[in-house]
């Protein structure tokens, strides 16, 4: 509730949260137009029958993908970071780093909305991968994405030119590793962290999902629902809420509101001045 993040508030005007680490899932992309995964009816899972999966995840099953990588393929499509804006709560990731006092962001998204926000590389950890690269999963040569592009416009499935086994983006599949930078930087920044904020996941992919029991210092959740073992320890703060809205409650606690919306609307700006160069062009 309110009173409770008043507490969080209080932490960070008073310089006590210099090290937030943050953790964050689909939710937190949901009002820029990208589904997540599990809400009922609006998730992702809830809309693949076309793809007659034996169950949803399978779409992104490193198993499955081997056996049948078309349903992977026919989804790509949409799931390529696109022209997508930053949420408010992107923004309140980069006001956090403008702040100096984001340590780092854990992300399960492959959106790249936390860099586009204005989050450094160097303070997100894409957990899941992201589209960034492309690989063959049987003998990891490299795939420029242009070339894996023409190949999906012209509605085939990419083939490794060394090795002929199959390509796909650098997402994390079931039954891959996350990147080694995941291992790496987790234990360190869980025991660093002074303030942990959880926003948007339902937390039930392991071990991203392991995170926030990882921390020993306050942990803040800001998602639609309950999730996690958030409420068990007495200094936790949930607030079961939007996600944007949760964080514009914060940041007015923090005097941050103006900052925050000033930010959030240059994400705006650029999406329009790319407009106005193509009109200039026109
Ligand atoms: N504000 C706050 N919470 C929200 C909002 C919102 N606007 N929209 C959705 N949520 C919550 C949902 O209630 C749910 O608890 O965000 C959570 C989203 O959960 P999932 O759809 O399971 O997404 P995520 O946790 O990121 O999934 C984890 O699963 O399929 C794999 O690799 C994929 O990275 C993904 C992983």
């Amino acid at each position: 509730g309110s009173s409770e993040l008043a507490g969080v508030a209080a932490l960070l005007k008073a310089g006590k949260a210099r090290n937030v680490v943050v953790m964050v899932g689909a939710g937190i992309s949901t009002s820029a137009g990208i589904p997540d995964f599990r809400s009922p009816k609006t998730g992702l899972y809830a809309n693949l029958s076309r793809l007659k999966l034996p169950y949803a995840e399978a779409v992104f099953d490193i198993g499955y993908f081997r056996r049948r990588p078309e349903a992977f393929y026919t989804l790509a499509d949409e799931l390529y970071p696109g022209k997508f804006r930053p949420t408010v709560f992107h923004s309140f990731l980069a006001l956090l780093e403008r702040k100096g006092v984001l340590r780092r962001v854990f992300t399960q998204n492959i959106d790249t909305l936390e860099h586009l926000a204005g989050v450094p590389e160097d303070k997100i950890v894409w957990a899941h991968g992201s589209f960034a690269a492309n690989h063959c999963i049987d003998c990891g040569t490299e795939m420029a994405t242009a070339t894996l592009k023409a190949i999906m416009d012209a509605g085939k499935i990419p083939h490794c030119a060394r090795c002929k086994g199959l390509v796909k983006p650098d997402i994390v599949f079931f039954g891959e590793n996350l990147p080694a930078r995941f291992f790496e930087l987790a234990p360190v920044d869980t025991r660093a962290a002074d303030l942990v904020i959880v926003a948007g996941t339902s937390l039930q992919v392991h071990p991203f999902a392991d995170l926030p029991n990882q921390v020993s210092c306050p942990r803040v959740l800001f998602n639609l629902e309950r999730v996690g073992d958030f409420g068990r320890r007495k200094t936790d703060v949930t607030v079961l809420a939007d996600c944007d809205t949760a964080v514009r409650e914060l940041a007015t606690l923090c005097g941050w509101t103006a900052e925050l919306e000033a930010m959030w609307a240059k994400t705006a700006m650029e999406e329009t001045k790319g407009e106005a160069e193509g009109e200039a062009e026109g």
